[in-house]
């Protein structure tokens, strides 16, 4: 998602903050276990010790000296940073594009044509916009998913949102409160999933869309799907189009993604208060219960959605984007259509005809991804989750079913079996390094009618307001989670936190959303930008990694530290926290993900540096949780460090076109085909005055093509592994 700021009519809200609890900030508990004259008078070396001593750290699952397999290595000159309209690769690396907005699916609908001229319908067949989280499924002779096959697959990809400047249009977009249907149609169409068969060539590593294949496949905002989990049936998701509760239509604002350890795939809804208006007026048909779960996502009454889908015409399509009350009871109009989005979505690749499934049980929220465990036979699958705005809150969720390997390949069955029961719980990071997972179960931790922040109905009331249930029991306010990733070979777990502009000195007093720093999002300071640009609070973001006690996905206590912070290499020690240099130095971490051999690979989504380089993606070897020192971030709050970034440990590998955002990747078993996604190049300029033709510009420097997010396909030009 774009990192410019809400304004009418490109809809963008990343990081929005609606949390107004009072709930406990970490900086309130680091004042009594971790205080910034405590670590000076004790020393850094001292303060580790007495971290990571009390933690056990050496007694946990694993090899005490792993971060990965020892024998990696990051074999690629890193790539310098720059402002150019094309994707920069290392030498000796190719890349090709493997689909952008508007190619078809099939081979009788006609290529893009680069005016607009496609019809809403073809979207049903066509790739969509904003292209995002994504992931590769080996796809066997016979059909069915086969984990370690890199010739064939299919390629689940988000399509987030239509990206400005509106390539999708003849002459842009309308701007305004009264939208046509032609293009809302589109609109609709152009979000959601699209699947399609890829496949190698009869020479090299790279790989192509299979344009007739069966299955290829595009999931849009109007696709019908089912509810799962104990939210499906409740009188919160009833609606015109489904009475009883159990099924909705579309999916939207697909940010990242996951998968699962049955092959599957998992997208994820986070923006979606952007799709929605709501009447001015319309509290007074609510009940102060309602109107308290409404505010807490945003849906304050009078809020417009940007794109006013809501107003192209009486049809039922239409009025369903607004969740205001205009008939006698819930299933007479679309006041809940609110509470059918914020939810993890699960998509059968497998089967063109399955319905997707909202799983419920995994909470309602601004979800930017799903992340698995490294499931173990007979262990639950455990899944790790982030809320993307300012001061919301990490999850997981921990399967009540066991993980039988017999159910890969069982699609939506060993969906319901996995996603549909077990235990949502939030995090709490505690200033000494130590953290709780806390259990979100009606009749559990004060989550009941009683409950003096929001008297909860039933289960599918906390599902349903999550962050809520967030609140009342002092879960830890982050600073944006994005992206989070699995170490295939510790099983710790990382989170990206992009950045946060509403951070304010230690001794300020906040106001409204802005907080104070903290351990673990520690830093408050301006970057180097001077001017009317330069940003205040942490613009370069970091991310935050743990470790599960005894090694256990399903444990209820942890050990965390932060592994990295973004930065200018330029800046002072204390905003530089891990040493960056010009090889790697980053900011607006955001997308995150590990091979299968432990590299871990960083996107960012900044508008920080941007003045300096395009957005980019590095590959790293990490270590692990506590290989670093505790140390004081500029601003002065005390932090636990991850070991510094060396030119070993940290490379850059890719800087992406003009304005444009990294997100999404993926790889094929072999590691020898690796795909990213470019979103909205050229997002700064227009149709009349574009900044970017990319992906046209990829090869052809004087083209003035519109641009357009694409899927892009990097391959070693000796036809070996990525990056080692
Ligand atoms: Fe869609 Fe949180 O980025
Ligand atoms: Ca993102
Ligand atoms: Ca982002």
């Amino acid at each position: 998602m774009s990192t410019k700021p809400v304004t009418a009519p490109t809809p963008m809200n990343d990081g929005e903050s609606t949390n107004t609890s009072l709930n406990a900030h970490i900086d309130d508990i680091i004042a009594v276990r971790l205080s910034r004259r405590g670590v000076l008078k004790g020393g850094i070396a001292a303060t580790t010790t007495a971290l990571f001593g009390s933690l056990g750290l050496s007694a946990c699952g694993g090899s005490s000296s792993t971060s990965g397999d020892s024998t990696l290595s990051l074999g690629f000159e890193a790539v310098a940073k720059n402002k150019n309209d094309v994707v920069t690769i290392p030498a000796g690396y190719e890349v090709s594009i493997l689909h952008a907005l508007g190619d078809p699916l099939t081979a009788t609908d006609a290529d893009w044509a680069n005016n607009g001229s496609e019809t809403a319908d073809s979207y049903n067949r066509r790739i969509g916009d904003g292209h995002d989280g994504m992931h590769y499924f080996g796809l066997s002779d016979a059909g069915a998913y086969q984990a370690d096959r890199s010739d064939r697959g299919l390629l689940c990809v988000n399509h987030e949102y239509v990206v400005g400047p509106f390539a999708l249009h003849p002459s842009g977009r309308t701007a305004g409160a009264s939208r046509t249907a032609s293009e809302v149609d589109k609109e609709i169409n152009a979000h959601g999933v699209s699947v399609c068969e890829i496949r190698r060539g009869s020479s090299g590593n790279a790989m192509t869309v299979v344009r007739s294949s069966t299955y290829n496949r595009r999931i849009t905002s109007a696709t019908p799907m089912n509810f799962g989990g104990a939210a499906r049936a409740s009188s919160l998701l009833k609606t015109k189009y489904s009475a009883d509760g159990t099924a909705t239509r579309g999916t939207n604002n697909n940010c990242a993604n996951g998968y699962t350890p049955w092959g599957t795939y998992l997208t994820c809804e986070e923006n979606f208060t952007n799709v929605i208006s709501r009447a001015t007026g319309d509290n007074a048909s609510r009940s102060a219960k309602e109107i308290t779960g409404l505010n807490r996502y945003g849906m304050t009454q009078g809020r417009k959605s940007p794109y006013f889908w809501e107003t192209a015409g009486t049809d039922d399509l239409y009025v369903r984007w607004s969740a205001s009350v205009t008939g006698a009871t819930a299933a007479d109009d679309y006041r809940n259509v609110f509470n059918t989005f914020g939810w993890v979505v699960e998509i059968d690749p497998f089967n063109p005809t399955s319905n997707p499934v909202k799983h419920t049980a995994l909470g309602r929220f601004a979800h930017e991804g799903c992340w698995p465990c490294n499931a173990v036979a007979g262990k639950p699958v455990v899944f790790y989750m982030g809320d993307d705005s300012r001061n919301e809150y990490i999850y997981k969720f921990v399967s009540k079913a066991l993980w039988d390997t017999a159910d890969v390949g069982k699609g939506m069955t060993a969906g319901a079996k996995y996603m549909d029961e077990g235990t949502l719980y939030v995090a709490r990071f505690n200033a000494d390094g130590t953290g709780n997972w806390i259990e979100l179960t009606y009749g559990k931790n004060g989550l009941d009618a009683s409950n003096a922040t929001y008297a909860f109905a039933d289960q599918a009331d906390v599902l349903v307001h999550a962050r809520l249930a967030g609140d009342s029991v002092s879960a830890t306010k982050m600073d944006r989670p994005e992206w989070g990733a699995v170490n295939p070979v510790n099983g710790e777990v990382y989170m990206t936190l992009t950045n946060n502009s509403n951070r304010v000195a230690p001794t300020a007093t906040p106001s409204g959303s802005q907080l104070k720093p903290d351990t673990a999002n520690p830093r408050y300071y301006e970057d180097l930008k001077s001017g009317t640009t330069s940003q205040k609070g942490n613009p370069n973001g970091h991310i935050i990694r743990w470790r599960e006690a005894g090694n256990d996905p399903a444990a209820t206590t942890f050990a965390w530290d932060i592994y990295l912070f973004g930065a200018e290499a330029a800046a002072a020690a204390d905003v530089n926290l891990s040493a960056l240099t010009d090889i790697n130095d980053f900011s607006s971490p955001d997308g995150l993900w590990f091979d299968r051999n432990g590299m871990l690979w960083i996107q960012t989504d900044d508008g920080a540096y941007t003045d300096v380089t395009n957005c980019m993606m590095l590959a790293a070897i990490p270590g692990k949780v506590g290989d670093g020192t505790a140390a004081v971030a500029a601003g002065g709050t005390a932090t636990i460090k991850g070991a510094n970034a060396t030119s070993a440990t940290l490379r850059r590998f890719l800087v992406g076109p003009k304005d444009c955002e990294i997100t999404g990747i993926a790889m094929t078993p072999d590691r020898k085909t690796m795909f990213v996604n470019v979103q909205h190049p050229g997002e700064d300029g227009s149709l009349a005055a574009p900044t970017s033709a990319w992906p046209s510009s990829q090869t052809d420097a004087s083209s003035t093509r519109r641009p357009r997010s694409a899927t892009i396909v990097i391959t070693r030009t000796n036809g070996g592994e990525i990056a080692v």
